[in-house]
């Protein structure tokens, strides 16, 4: 059910900020973005004020939480490391590959995970899975090559949609590609990099989680990959 879906959120939200407690005070943080993300935001916000010295945010939407949360939000070139990188995915793989983005907050959230020495996936159990791909793969692209794009997707077996209505906080269109078997998430990741056009595919594995934080009915679990 919806409610307990998000009563699980909540959870995995309050548990990572319980690890941003345990960092030095004053510490900066990456913030991701999305239904479980903004738990997380809602929880930093009642650490002791000035916890968090600073979050580079991965999109405006969690930008506005972060201000509403009394936390003040650095631009990413303002920071050479962050510590820690808490985000949300929309699959988690047994060895912390994740597709992310139907946030449509990719691009940013890769270049904070690329800041960060470590990433924390948090998530409902529901988005463990053995192989990635069930769920469509966001794409973010320059408009004039998403044709091509979709047409190199389905020469992999994908069939890539154009988000309705959607561009990113960079102005740039999605598409999310149904029907991938990720077998090879590296791989594949580094094979459609190459694609002229694309901005950021949702595949984080270069980027993957060092952690993730899993909240099931009975409690949140830690996996470290
Ligand atoms: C946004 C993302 C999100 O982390 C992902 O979509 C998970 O979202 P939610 O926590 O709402 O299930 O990648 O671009």
């Amino acid at each position: 059910m919806a409610h307990d879906t998000d009563a699980l959120k909540a959870q995995v939200g309050e548990a990572a900020a319980r690890m941003v407690a345990e960092l030095p005070s004053g510490s900066l943080i990456g913030v991701g973005t999305g239904s479980t993300a903004n738990h997380f935001i809602a929880a930093l916000g009642r650490l002791p004020r000035g916890h968090v010295g600073g979050a580079v945010s991965s999109s405006e939407a969690s930008t506005a939480r972060l201000h509403a949360a009394g936390i003040r939000v650095l631009e990413a070139a303002q920071v050479e490391r962050l510590p820690l990188y808490v985000d949300g995915a929309d699959e988690i793989d047994p060895r912390g590959h994740m597709i992310k983005g139907a946030g449509a907050a990719l691009t940013r959230e890769k270049i904070v995970a690329d800041l960060a020495e470590r990433f924390v996936c948090i998530a409902d159990a529901s988005k463990q899975v053995a192989v990635l791909g069930r769920f469509p793969l966001p794409v973010e692209v320059i408009a004039m090559g998403s044709a091509q794009i979709a047409r190199r997707f389905a020469a992999l077996g994908g069939r890539a949609v154009v988000r309705a209505g959607v561009l990113t906080d960079n102005v740039h269109p999605l598409l999310d590609v149904h029907d991938l078997r990720i077998d090879d998430p590296l791989a594949l990741e580094s094979e459609i990099n190459q694609w002229p056009g694309v901005v950021t595919v949702g595949i984080f594995a270069r980027h993957r989680a060092h952690s993730a934080l899993i909240a099931a009915p009975d409690g949140v679990r830690r996996i470290d990959f």
